[in-house]
């Protein structure tokens, strides 16, 4: 197995992200999570069915206080640089799920970065004191940076992107699948679903992420539906061409909601507008949203998801609807993240057993 310390950062990011996946291995599993393409199918499995025992077992005192010694002897530092509130808050409940005490930095003008102290020295600063750090950051590419640069010190803790720039958010896309597993237990599974992304699509982290862990599945068909200039990244373009993905480009949203087992919604991101010098003034919001009159066009079981934080994409009347799913996705990332946690520090056949053994 390859690992970071036998390879030079520049050598290391001309990889494909294929070519990169062994890199961030420790023990034969997944040590630093930095990007969708790490996971395959099994892993995916594997994840889904570990946060489901998370989930039972935390349904109870004695389960919880098993759950609780899991990690208590690891530390987690939440390094968030750009805001959040489900994803800092579900990493935060997962590691106390588990018994892992937190750090945290969520302004680096409250840190010495405020004084000039770069990322690097930063991210070796928190390694000192914790085992793990989830780190959020408005630079593309930081966290990949990071494990590099930690791999190659004497403390080598494991990385967890929660959000780089506009490129990945691969534990949103795992809470994602997790919802979609869940949803389609009794149709099928993911297989041969159709799955519809809405919105801001250019700058959507999430959907990019997500997108790329379907091609772990069959025969699925993705839509891609944003005003023109929002179209998703030819990048993920390519990578479905080569995998051979059915998909599908347009502009017009509400003919379509009739095909979808799965609707995406997402918001405008225009915190980027500034650095991109554009105005999303312009994006017809009413266009790319959904309200109360379009649920009589979605499937039966079809169901409706939003990473959050939403603004008007979906009236918040549909939350009564049991096809709207968004508030349990929410909820899902804290059983996922629990879930990856404990598979990062090989304690999930840990869970495993014990579950087994209160059947
Ligand atoms: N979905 C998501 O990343 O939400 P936050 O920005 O609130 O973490």
């Amino acid at each position: 197995m390859p690992a970071l310390t036998e390879i030079r950062l520049e050598e290391y990011l001309k990889l494909s992200q294929a070519e990169k996946r062994d890199y961030l291995k420790r023990d034969g599993r997944i040590f630093h999570v930095l990007f969708a393409q790490q996971f395959g199918r099994d892993d995916l499995e594997s994840l889904g069915r570990l946060a489901t025992r998370i989930r039972f077992m935390a349904k109870s005192r004695e389960g919880m206080s098993f759950l609780r010694e899991t990690l208590s002897d690891k530390r987690a530092m939440l390094y968030f640089s750009q805001p959040s509130t489900r994803t800092f808050l579900s990493f935060c409940a997962a590691c106390q799920i588990l018994g892992m005490t937190t750090g945290e930095v969520r302004d680096t003008s409250t840190s010495s970065e405020f004084k000039g102290e770069s990322r690097e020295d930063s991210v070796r600063t928190f390694s000192s004191y914790f085992d793990l750090i989830v780190m959020r950051s408005e630079i593309g590419g930081l966290a990949e940076r990071m494990a590099w640069v930690l791999s190659n010190t004497e403390r080598p803790v494991p990385i967890i992107n929660a959000g780089s720039g506009k490129d990945q958010h691969p534990t949103q896309a795992l809470l994602d699948i997790y919802t979609l597993q869940r949803s389609f237990e009794n149709t099928g599974g993911i297989d041969g679903k159709t799955i519809m992304f809405v919105g801001d699509l250019a700058r959507g982290r999430t959907v990019r992420s997500l997108s790329l862990l379907l091609l772990n599945y069959r025969d699925v068909k993705q839509y891609f539906i944003a005003p023109p200039g929002y179209q998703i990244g030819s990048d993920i373009l390519e990578a479905l061409e080569r995998a051979g993905a059915r998909y599908e480009l347009s502009s017009d949203f509400h003919s379509l909601i009739p095909e979808a087992d799965a609707i995406y919604m997402t918001r405008v991101q225009d915190e980027w507008d500034k650095s991109e010098g554009r105005a999303s003034g312009q994006f017809d919001r009413g266009r790319y949203s959904f309200g109360v009159e379009d649920l009589k066009r979605l499937k039966q079981k079809a169901v409706l998801m939003h990473p959050f934080p939403r603004r008007t994409e979906i009236d918040p009347a549909v939350d009564h609807d049991p096809r709207a799913v968004y508030w349990r996705q929410m909820r899902n990332g804290m059983w996922i993240r629990a879930a990856l946690i404990a598979t990062i520090f090989g304690r999930g056949k840990m869970i495993d057993e014990h579950a087994a053994s209160n059947i």
